[in-house]
């Protein structure tokens, strides 16, 4: 027998030596919530490990992450009240601009700072835009509340801001928002394919969503890759400078495609559900935390992605040592 593949398998050293992916802290960006009036960290039942933040315990939290060498942190603002129009995501003042801000003033420009720009988290119906007289999503309107979110956010601190709402058009109506506010060096990271999917479920939780329904008129249906495609080529045409994917782990095809046709860089974001489960069955002790997270993680960049974004960010920088 001349084929032995298993000669290449023999010791770490050497199995590593040959390791066609390695996963590296850097290209892992943590997502982080920040709740309006906390004083203290609370505890997200549905995500064990995983808190809202207060603003105090998130200076603490983004010294880690500088002290850690992950790339980024992505947040996400839980607000005291919500209206119909989410009007705290414009507010200067409101909790997610606030937050941006003190992260900025602890990192710097040592890793990059990221702004979920999505409405869902301030709207008392929990839709990701406003709503018409019929009570659809209105997509021309939303979009105009995105772009004075992102120069918001921009002004707060944020180097890069992430429309995730799946609005038609998001990305050019941002991209143009930024420019007129002189703000063309802000980056987009678009949520170019998301999914509708159960996946989200402990999300909802992390943020107190009051979202009745679903988002299946601008989430897309879990059948569909072609789709992604074009959502994908819309969102470069439009100025997205990364294009994300989203679940991670249900949806590595889409990871594939997108890698294979996109001429920027391509992210996936590991989502709260993702996280939960590998959780809840290593709590119970069927398998393995670490090994699962691990494996799960290096899955998503073998499919192609550049960035991930996990709730395993710190842990992982931990476990890499
Ligand atoms: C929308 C948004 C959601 C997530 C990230 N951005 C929720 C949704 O679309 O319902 C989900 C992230 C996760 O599940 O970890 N602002």
């Amino acid at each position: 027998m001349i084929d032995r593949p298993r000669r290449l398998r023999q010791t770490p050293a050497l199995r590593s030596l040959v390791a066609e992916t390695r996963l590296h802290p850097r290209e892992l960006v943590l997502p982080v919530f920040v709740a309006e009036g906390a004083n203290e960290p609370r505890p997200i039942a549905s995500m064990p490990g995983v808190v809202q933040h207060s603003i105090g315990s998130l200076q603490e939290l983004s010294r880690r992450a500088v002290g850690a060498g992950i790339g980024g942190l992505m947040l996400f603002g839980v607000p005291e009240h919500k209206d119909a129009t989410g009007s705290g995501a414009v507010d200067p003042d409101g909790i997610l601009n606030v937050a941006l801000g003190t992260v900025r003033d602890v990192v710097g420009d040592d890793l990059v700072v990221m702004a979920d720009t999505c409405l869902d988290e301030f709207t008392d119906h929990g839709h990701c835009g406003v709503l018409d007289a019929r009570g659809r999503v209105d997509n021309d309107a939303t979009n105009e509340i995105y772009a004075a979110m992102a120069v918001a956010q921009a002004r707060a601190g944020a180097h890069v801001v992430g429309p995730s709402g799946m609005m038609d058009g998001q990305v050019g109506v941002i991209r143009e928002g930024l420019d007129a506010a002189g703000l063309e060096d802000t980056v987009i990271l678009a949520y170019a394919a998301k999914y509708a999917s159960a996946f989200f479920g402990p999300f909802r939780e992390a943020v107190q969503s009051s979202l009745q329904g679903d988002r299946r008129t601008y989430q897309q249906d879990s059948a569909n890759i072609v789709e992604s495609l074009r959502e994908i080529d819309l969102d470069i045409a439009q100025g997205a400078d990364l294009v994300m994917v989203k679940p991670a782990m249900s949806y590595l095809d889409v990871v594939a495609a997108a890698a294979d046709r996109s001429t920027v860089p391509v992210a996936a974001y590991q989502v709260s559900g993702e996280y939960s489960m590998i959780t809840a069955a290593a709590a119970n002790g069927w398998i393995d935390r670490k090994a699962a997270a691990l494996e799960s993680l290096v899955s998503i960049r073998r499919a192609g992605a550049q960035v991930v974004l996990t709730y395993f960010a710190l842990e992982v920088s931990d476990w890499l040592g």
